[in-house]
């Protein structure tokens, strides 16, 4: 079912099927939670899946014109409040990863496990933040180059079968949104932190060939929380939820049926 809430006076889009324990999903950049529906299908045979449009994103309003990454996960945590769920897994992709650690940071005691799907803790480097100057302008004045670019950046090989779809799904985001989470995410803290103290397991999800966020420079973050564990998908680009569907369900699945039979203190 898709459903909507109001966050800070916008107009929140939410899917929510399957039933019992619940796994939040949230989308990365400039993807929207239309990328998830393949995968949702999936997982909600096991668990109840939310996925969620972030602000300015799909369906979902934009609110002012800054969307943080705390900002993010404060609309997450509104929208699970509104469905009465108070414990949960919150897996998310690259920026739903970096909104997902702040939700780790703002709301702990609602976590059961946290899921950093080809995302990270470390916050942009002063190149990065210039690049992410640079994709505003594109975004602003080139739009349609910016996304064409942009989304066959997320896969190992160029022509994989789901980039059409995957170029339809984010023609719907509005060009506001994406200036307002790119300014979010270069404005993001470090949160190595977080995961050092995490009282919640985290499982990482990286692709051997993602160029967005390489994984010889993801590897370190992994050994940090007390509770890890990471999957490795070898034929994997930034997108293993279409790349390597199964490997990635199947991690996601054991992962969460370890975090849900752990003693709730
Ligand atoms: C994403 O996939 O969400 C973004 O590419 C992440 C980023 O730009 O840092």
């Amino acid at each position: 079912m898709i459903g909507y809430t109001t966050f800070k006076n916008a107009r929140i889009r939410y899917s929510d099927q399957g039933e019992g324990r619940a796994i939040v999903l949230l989308h990365g950049f400039p993807l929207n939670m239309q990328v998830w529906e393949e995968f949702s299908e999936e997982l909600s045979k096991h668990f109840r899946v939310i996925a969620i449009d972030l602000p300015g994103f799909g369906a979902s309003e934009s609110i002012g014109y800054f969307h943080s990454m705390e900002l993010m996960a404060q609309c997450v945590h509104q929208v699970m409040r509104n469905l009465n769920l108070r414990r949960y897994i919150v897996a998310g992709h690259s920026m739903g990863g970096y909104a997902g650690l702040a939700f780790g940071e703002l709301f702990p005691e609602n976590l059961r496990g946290l899921i950093m799907f080809h995302s990270s803790s470390y916050q942009d480097s002063p190149e990065k933040k210039l690049d992410r100057d640079r994709s505003i302008e594109n975004i602003k004045k080139r739009t349609k180059t910016f996304l064409k670019a942009a989304t066959l950046n997320l896969f190992a090989n160029p022509k994989d079968e789901h980039l059409k779809k995957v170029r339809e799904i984010v023609s719907a985001n509005s060009v506001r949104g994406m200036v307002e989470a790119t300014e979010g995410m270069k404005d993001r803290k470090d949160r190595e932190i977080i995961l050092r103290f995490s009282e919640f397991p985290v499982l990482f999800i990286y692709g051997k060939h993602d160029r967005i966020l390489p994984l010889e420079k993801m590897l370190p973050q992994t050994e940090v929380p007390r509770d890890t564990e990471t999957v490795l998908l070898k034929n994997a680009g930034h997108m293993g939820f279409y790349e390597a569907k199964e490997e990635s369900l199947n991690a996601i699945i054991k992962f969460a049926n370890r975090c849900f039979r752990m003693p709730v203190e």
